[in-house]
Parts: C-alpha cells; structure tokens; sequence
C-alpha cells in the first residue's frame, strides 16, 4: 500500500497535491513518501520479527541520503555495491555495522575503504576476490569479514536482466565450487568466514524461488557445520516482487511465513536485502505533457521526462502506470505512446497505453518510480538531473535539488592546447 490517492480527483502524495509540487518546483520531479518508505519497512521488519535480523536496504534502488537517513532511523543497514554507495551510507549515518558489500568487481581501493569503515562482511563473489580482500587485510594488519555468495541455479522466473541466481549468471560462486572455496577461505589468514548469502533475482512475485534457494543454502550450511566451518549470518538479499500492473507478489508477511522455518533451522542470524519492495511505490516521476502528436498512425503524448529521467521502460519494456494529475470523471480514452523529447525511438515512458485522453500541459504522474528509478538517470542529451522531494504529511522537502547547466559541465576541462 502506497500514499498517493486522489482527493476530489486530484492525485496527492500524503497531503500535498501533487499539482502544487509542480507549481513550486517544476517537472519533471521525483516525488517520495515518507508514510510509504517507513510502512513498507517496517512490513518487512515485522514480518521477519520472529528471527534475529538485520535489514540491509539495497541502497542500489534509492540511495538518495535523506532516504537513507530515515532508513536509518527505522534501524537498517545497507546493501552496498561500491565505494560511492558505502560513502553515501556512511554519509547518511547508516551504522558500518549493518553494511554488507556485493558486487562482482570490488577493487583494491573499494575493499580497504569497506575494511577500514568497519563494515559488517563482504559478500564475496569469486575465489578471485576472496584473494583480493586476503591481501588487502593483510596490509592493513587484520582480518576481513566474508559471506560467501552462492549461486543456487535457481530460475527466479523474473526478466532475465535481474535473474542472478542462475548458472550463466556471472554472480556468485557456482553450487558445485562453493564448498571448495569455503575451504579455501577459511584457510586464509586475514580472512574471517562468518557467512553465507543467496540473492537470486529481482521483482520476484512467487515465494517458490525462495523456498527451493534457501532449501539449498540450509544443507550448505549444515554441510559446513559438520566440516567445522561454523555460520553466524545468513545474508538471503533481496527480490521481493511489488505490483506495477497487474502482478500478485507475496506480501512481506507471506514471504516470511514460507521461510522462516528454514531460517530458523539454520540457526543464523539473518541479513536481507530489500529494495524495491521498500522503494518501488513509494515515489513516482512527475512530469508534463510539452505536445501532443498525431502522425496518422499514432498518437504521441511528448512529456518532459524522458528515458535519461527512467529507463525501466527502455531497457527492460519495464511497465509504470501513468496517471492523470487531474482526472476528469468518465473522461474518454484513447491509446497514446507516452515519450520523452531523447533523439532515440527507444526514448518512452509508455508504448500503446490506453489512458484517459490527455492534453498539452496536462499533469502525468509515472506510477512506481521509487526504485531503480533516480538511481539510474543519466545526463544523457545533456538533460539536468530532476529533483527530487520527500513529502511527509502536508510538508515537502527538496532533498536532491534540479541540476543547472553549470552542473552538467562541472568537472569538464578544455586543455590548454585548445583555448586558442
Ligand atoms: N541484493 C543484491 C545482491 C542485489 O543484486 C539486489 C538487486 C538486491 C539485493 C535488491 O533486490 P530487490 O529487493 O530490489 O529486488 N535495475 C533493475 C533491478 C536490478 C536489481 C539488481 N540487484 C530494475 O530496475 O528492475
């Protein structure tokens, strides 16, 4: 459950219509929820209250700092997958405690800035990287803290951009390497193996995934356990589907009900990952019809927000419900490509979407744009970066403000050999 609802035909986040925001900030904007962040959070927290957890907020799907802050200050931690994404949460006051470090590639750099920092573990994605954070412990004369990451061969049945957990994927450690490189790992010197995670995919909308990954994770870890290779945490990562559509995933709730009982055989403490079922509907994209285009064969709503703003629908054919601003009861439909003004044929937010009709100037609010959203906007056709506004109850806040122009040249040089 989201807090964007109409009163009186207009569409309001929390108390504030969204109509207002535009006046006082322009489109195209991101627009965040407060009441929604903390509910989908503590949803999350509650369903899984009956193990010990820690939630690590996958920072890749909103990693704006006054989101972290108040994730934060609802007690999580962080999903990290850089050196940015930790300064970012270190930055919003995300306790080093309840960090953990992904990615298939962290660097010399990345890993003694995490070690240095205190993080909880690393998640360790190859016996290549295990050497690395090895060496890098060694120089600075301690021990690392790692889960190794196994990949299940699992179907997530989700897009396969966002399956992770399948063989051909090129994350984590393969289940018939995985205990030779646990072997390996405890045997190094500056290594500390304290656990293992499992992330299979994302915007998962069956609990089944879930319950055949773990399934597997549980003998792992007993395996383990018998080979004197104890394990504290088991970091589960993230997935949990959300309704963009039409989709059913499981509720929090439901997700834990089906896992819990391998969870607590396992008797680790866990970490999880959530992102977009924390994130995805609690903002949406903002933005104003500039023209509109009827070529004969097609109808075109030309927005100010375009690909560069959200690509979910560019890149994965990613479906966002767009909404009128002002909706006019039994208004007529038409059929409408809703598009950005990019010189690119892939630059939509909407392809053939049946909506009520709309005008030049008409107020559109791009549905689920809380996650993987922002996160992934691009200055591309030196497009400023939109801002972005938490609302909390009939107050907002500019918490990312519009980039200038001047923004978008900052750190650009002219060598000396060219300023003739
Ligand atoms: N943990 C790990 C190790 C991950 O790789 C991810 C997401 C998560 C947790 C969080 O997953 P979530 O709970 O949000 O499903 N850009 C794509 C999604 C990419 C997800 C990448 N990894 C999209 O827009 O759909």
């Amino acid at each position: 459950m989201h807090h964007f609802h109409y009163r009186n035909d207009s569409l309001f986040c929390e108390d504030i219509p969204l109509e207002q925001i535009a006046k006082e900030q322009g489109t195209p904007s991101y627009i965040y929820s407060h009441a929604t962040f903390t509910r989908h959070f503590q949803a999350v927290d509650q369903a899984f209250a009956s193990v010990p957890h820690i939630i690590a907020f996958a920072m890749k799907a909103n990693s704006n700092i006054a989101i972290l802050r108040l994730m934060a200050s609802l007690g999580s931690g962080a999903d990290i997958v850089s050196g940015g994404e930790l300064f970012r949460a270190l930055k919003a006051g995300i306790p080093p405690n309840k960090i953990v470090f992904a990615g298939v590639g962290k660097d010399h750099n990345e890993i003694k800035y995490a070690i240095e920092s205190g993080i909880l573990f690393f998640n360790v994605e190859s016996g290549a990287e295990l050497q690395a954070i090895n060496h890098v412990a060694g120089e600075l004369g301690t021990q690392a803290r790692v889960a190794l990451r196994v990949n299940p061969n699992i179907d997530p049945q989700t897009h396969p951009y966002i399956s992770t957990g399948m063989k051909k994927s090129k994350f984590g450690i393969g289940a018939d390497q995985v205990l030779g490189e646990f072997d390996q790992a405890a045997a190094l010197p500056n290594i500390q193996v304290v656990g293992v995670h499992a992330h299979i995919g994302s915007q998962l909308t069956k609990v089944s995934p879930f319950v055949d990954s773990l399934t597997k994770v549980l003998g792992l870890i007993q395996t383990l356990k018998s080979k004197g290779i104890p394990i504290q945490y088991l970091n589960i990562g993230g997935g949990l589907g959300i309704t963009y559509s039409d989709e059913t995933p499981p509720q929090p709730q439901e997700l834990a009900d089906a896992i819990t009982p391998i969870l607590k055989e396992t008797e680790c403490e866990i970490v999880m990952e959530p992102g977009r079922v924390i994130a995805g509907n609690a903002g949406i994209l903002l933005t104003r019809v500039i023209y509109i285009k009827d070529n004969g064969t097609k109808k075109f709503a030309i927005v100010d927000a375009a690909m560069n703003d959200l690509i979910r629908p560019s890149l994965y054919q990613a479906h966002h419900d767009i909404l009128p601003v002002n909706q006019v009861p039994n208004a007529p439909e038409d059929v409408f490509d809703v598009v950005g003004p990019i010189c690119e044929s892939g630059d939509f937010l909407a392809q053939n979407r049946t909506m009520p009709v709309v005008k030049e100037g008409d107020l559109l609010a791009v549905m689920s744009a809380g996650a993987y959203a922002f996160t992934m906007a691009s200055n591309y056709n030196s497009r400023p970066k939109v801002p972005e506004i938490l609302v909390k109850g009939g107050e907002s806040f500019v918490i990312r403000r519009r980039e200038s122009y001047d923004d978008l040249i900052r750190g650009e040089h002219i060598p000396e050999f060219l300023r003739t």
